[in-house]
């Protein structure tokens, strides 16, 4: 009866993504006894990729109009079943949208093949079809060309701001493997080769493909350069040609995607080829567009016409509608909807990716405080689920059928191992397979996120990694916090999830006191807290000191001094104690901390004349009256009042969404705050971008402000 029961359960919450219809019609099959009818049919009526599955008692029937369809029927049987045993169903099944996409950025962080084949193999399980491969970027070229061999040789490694190594790439003969190993699972890959922009890998390696020539010796930051490809010069066509004449050859599928975003335009203004181009093509700046806009439009049109020679359709990022968008070209809406929006409407068929509506995975999935970096913004599991491809508006014009789909994007830069890709993909991936797949009226969330632990549980004996909340302060998160009499602690998640606790500084575990109601802390107290899972899996623990201070006493006036006392020192560092004792420090004029970032300027090229170096400020800052205050920096460290050691300490991390604020009992007055700040790049982040205020709030509010220092 306990797996009847069991079993029922299992194909109640099951399956991802919900079929379009499914009833439960009693009893179960035991898959090592029963029947097994599998047939395939072209004039059944069930649509592309579709099924039908009966189980009964001693039958397992599945019908499909493509092999595609048997394979997802497949699929449906074994997320149903539960050890040999399978509960007795009846599903006809359909995908809402032809487009299922993810996507895998090897340029910033290079994975291999065997990587890449687990994340087809998982997500084809979740029906998922198209793995679009970004295979070139300013940061490495990861395709073997074998007519430009440097491509690979030179622009497949970099050499990081520590001196280390970083690269790779697929040889043609494996790029051949991995898309046979994708058919197989009824996934097509759609390689994409960046033009424009986001091409300084081939330029290093190729120079005389910019419009400036320059030799270009490593790029190991994030960001876009403004040495882009010379869109008015003939050979940077036939390069494209040579390079898509044997990517088409590698990949059998209809797309190729050609790049088109953030292709920053300053070289071309000042560039003879590109303004002769302009001006023979009569490519004029009116009042939507500029002239170098139209002559990136130019370019993607010849990318269309070479393409087309090699029997391929083009897609590209939603920049290639600057400018006007050639004519069959579909477009893939990142920078928000409105890309997708204008193409559908007037007839182009649009992939939906907006960054900011869920399906751009690179970003935080529960509060910046808590979570690993990222590159910033918040995709919760909730706002993926909520994200519905087709927009409104698009709707009430009857243009929704150009949306052909949607797909999710995993840009590299803070991933830096394969597990961190898999933390950030599960299990938004599920919440993506279900807005892909399962008509709208079928989505339901919570019913989504008891499914979602079935599946979490098959990652884990996948040995897959994946995302489970971290607790969270109400009001924002703090690992040090301060108060002189009491303090109440309040956490919740960023979806909804049993927490665990305890307060005498063990480790939870499953079987701690649940979370219930915020904390009230009168004694100094080490919270340890974690979520749980509805199978009795931790999540990452939060360790959080609540410590009663004395309130730290001000200044006397006659002790401080007015402005910021500034110094500075060259050199690569990569953390404050390579710094050495017989550095050479200058004296520095400093406005304010923000300063600090402002002693060399912002090159986005990253030359190898940059003068890296470490500076410090120490002045005063005026605390208006006794309480208890937070702060945050992005600095290295920062050092206040008489305490030796540095109290916000972010030196050799990756110094973005610092996870050191703390908490000081301060009285009225002045107190005094040293902060140390390195021009360095750690974990691809150039630091010199940073604002390098210390940011200061009493406890209790939510906005933040820099500090002024007393003048
Ligand atoms: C993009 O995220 N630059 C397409
Ligand atoms: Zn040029």
């Amino acid at each position: 009866m306990k797996t009847l029961i069991a079993i029922l359960a299992s194909a109640i919450i099951g399956v991802i993504p919900q079929p379009v219809s499914m009833r439960i019609t009693g009893g179960s099959c035991n898959v090592n006894t029963a029947r097994t009818v599998f047939s395939l049919d072209e004039k059944s009526g069930i649509p592309a990729e579709g099924y039908t599955l009966e189980v009964t008692p001693d039958c397992i029937t599945a019908a499909a109009s493509t092999e595609a369809g048997l394979f997802y029927a497949r699929k449906t049987l074994d997320q149903l079943r539960y050890g040999d045993r399978i509960p007795c169903v009846k599903i006809s099944d359909y995908p809402r949208f032809a487009w299922r996409g993810f996507h895998v950025d090897p340029c910033r962080h290079f994975l291999g093949i065997d990587d890449i084949k687990k994340q087809i193999d998982i997500l084809s399980q979740y029906k998922l079809n198209t793995f679009h491969w970004h295979l070139t970027d300013d940061q490495g070229w990861r395709i073997e060309i074998k007519k430009y061999p440097r491509l690979t040789e030179v622009g497949g490694w970099r050499t990081e701001f520590d001196g280390s190594t970083h690269g790779g790439y697929y040889t043609q003969d494996e790029i051949r493997d991995v898309v046979a190993y994708a058919a197989e699972r009824f996934v097509t890959v759609v390689p994409e080769i960046e033009m424009p922009g986001h091409s300084l890998a081939a330029i290093r390696a190729y120079p005389w493909l910019s419009c400036t020539k320059e030799e270009i010796s490593t790029f190991y930051t994030w960001g876009s350069p403004d040495i882009v490809l010379c869109a008015g010069n003939d050979s940077t066509y036939t390069f494209l040609e040579d390079v898509i004449s044997e990517v088409a050859e590698l990949f059998p599928g209809e797309y190729i995607h050609i790049g088109g975003d953030e292709c920053q335009k300053t070289k071309w203004r000042s560039c003879p080829v590109c303004q002769a181009r302009i001006a023979s093509e009569g490519l004029k700046a009116d009042d939507e567009f500029t002239a170098e806009e139209k002559l990136q439009s130019y370019a993607v049109r010849r990318m269309e016409g070479i393409l087309a020679k090699y029997g391929k359709k083009l897609i590209g990022w939603d920049e290639i509608l600057e400018g006007g968008l050639s004519e069959g070209a579909t477009v893939m809406s990142w920078r928000g909807e409105s890309g997708g929006i204008k193409a559908a409407s007037a007839g182009h068929d649009v992939v939906m990716t907006p960054s900011k509506a869920g399906m751009y995975f690179d970003h935080f999935q529960g509060e910046s405080k808590v979570e690993p970096v990222t590159i910033g913004n918040l995709n919760t599991l909730g706002k993926v689920y909520d994200y519905d491809p087709v927009p409104e508006e698009l709707k009430a014009r009857g243009k929704g059928g150009y949306v052909r789909g949607v797909q999710c994007n995993n840009w590299s830069e803070y991933m830096y191992k394969p597990w961190q890709r898999e933390y950030m993909l599960f299990p938004r991936a599920f919440a993506l397979a279900e807005i892909a797949w399962t008509p709208l009226e079928r989505k339901n969330f919570d019913s989504f996120l008891r499914r979602m632990d079935e599946a979490c549980k098959r990652l884990d004996e996948a040995g897959i990694t994946y995302h489970i909340p971290i607790p969270e302060q109400v009001g924002g998160s703090c690992n040090s916090l301060a108060f002189t009499d009491s303090v109440e602690v309040a956490f919740t998640t960023s979806r909804p999830m049993t927490m665990v606790y305890t307060l005498d500084d063990t480790a939870p575990t499953p079987a701690s006191d649940v979370y219930r109601n915020p904390f009230t802390i009168s004694t100094d107290t080490w919270i340890r807290i974690a979520a749980t899972t509805s199978y009795g899996k931790l999540g990452p623990e939060r360790r959080i000191h609540v410590e009663k201070q004395p309130v730290e006493p001000a200044s006397a006036p006659e002790d401080t001094w007015s402005g910021l006392r500034g110094r500075r020192t060259d050199g690569r560092f990569g953390g404050w104690d390579e710094i050495g004792e017989d550095a050479e420090w200058q004296e520095v004029q400093l406005g304010a901390l923000a300063d600090l970032a402002k002693l060399e300027k912002f090159d986005r090229n990253m030359p190898d004349s940059l003068q890296f170096y470490a500076a410090e400020a120490e002045g005063w800052f005026e605390v208006p009256e006794d309480d208890i205050y937070r702060f945050s920096s992005d600095c290295d460290l920062v050092w206040f009042d008489s305490f030796p050691l540095p109290l916000i300490d972010n030196d050799g991390k990756v110094k973005r969404f610092s996870h050191s604020d703390i908490e000081l009992a301060l009285s009225k007055g002045l107190h005094k705050i040293k902060v140390g700040f390195i021009y360095n790049v750690a974990g691809g982040w150039n630091s010199i971008r940073n604002k390098t205020d210390v940011l200061i709030r009493k406890s209790g509010d939510d906005k933040w402000k820099p500090i002024i220092i007393h003048q």
